[in-house]
Formats: structure tokens, sequence, C-alpha cells
């Protein structure tokens, strides 16, 4: 899981390296599909994990990735229509940040927690 959040934020950099140098072309558009493969296989590895361990509390925490890739899938969406930078930046700087912090602090530190004592034999 932190081998995958590591990378996830090294994705976010470049992202954002390749915006800050006004960078707009085919190479951003194939790092945001990046973004989003990477996301959608790292929730679904969480998801398995926490329906093999039966994890209670997974409807909300499936809930919440669907949400973030929904809105993800959506924000591309609008980039390749609109071509709007700021907005873009903005988004992964913030929003993408905030999210994942939170999202890394709460809900996925408890499930690992969970997880690796189910693992553990408890
Ligand atoms: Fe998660």
């Amino acid at each position: 899981m932190n081998r995958d959040h590591a990378e996830f934020l090294a994705l976010r950099d470049q992202l954002l390296d390749l915006l800050a140098a006004q960078t707009t072309g085919g190479k951003l558009d194939d790092l945001l599909d990046e973004l989003l493969e990477h996301t959608r296989k790292h929730f679904a590895e969480e998801e398995k994990q926490m329906r093999e361990t039966g994890f209670p509390p997974y409807p909300v925490h499936k809930g919440e990735h669907e949400r973030v890739l929904a809105e993800m899938s959506a924000r591309i969406e609008r980039w390749r229509h609109g071509r709007d930078t700021a907005a873009l930046r903005d988004w992964i700087d913030q929003a993408v940040g905030d999210w994942f912090v939170n999202h890394v602090g709460t809900m996925d530190a408890i499930s690992a927690e969970f997880i690796a004592m189910r693992q553990r034999g408890r």
C-alpha cells in the first residue's frame, strides 16, 4: 500500500512539474491517463484485501474510492475538452493533494491496520 502511495505522489509531482513548465502536449495527457490507471488498480487491490479480510466499513471505503475515480475521470475529460491549464493545476495541487493526505491518514490507515491484524490471525 505504501509503495503505491509513493508512486501516486510521484505521478502528482510530475504532473505539477509539467504544468509549471507550461507543457500541455501529449506527455501531460499520457501522465493523466497513468494517474487514473494507477489509482484504479490501487483501489481495486485495497478493495480486494478489505473483502478478503471482511473489513466491516468496506462499503464506506469503497464508496469513497468510487467517488474519487468518478471525479478524476470527469476532471480529465474536462481538461481534454477545455485545456484549462490553471483549472487542472489547481485541482491537482489542492483537491488531489488534500484528498490524498486525508484519505491515506484516515480510511487507508484504519483499513491497513485491520488487514494486518487479520493477517496475523487475530
Ligand atoms: Fe483507499
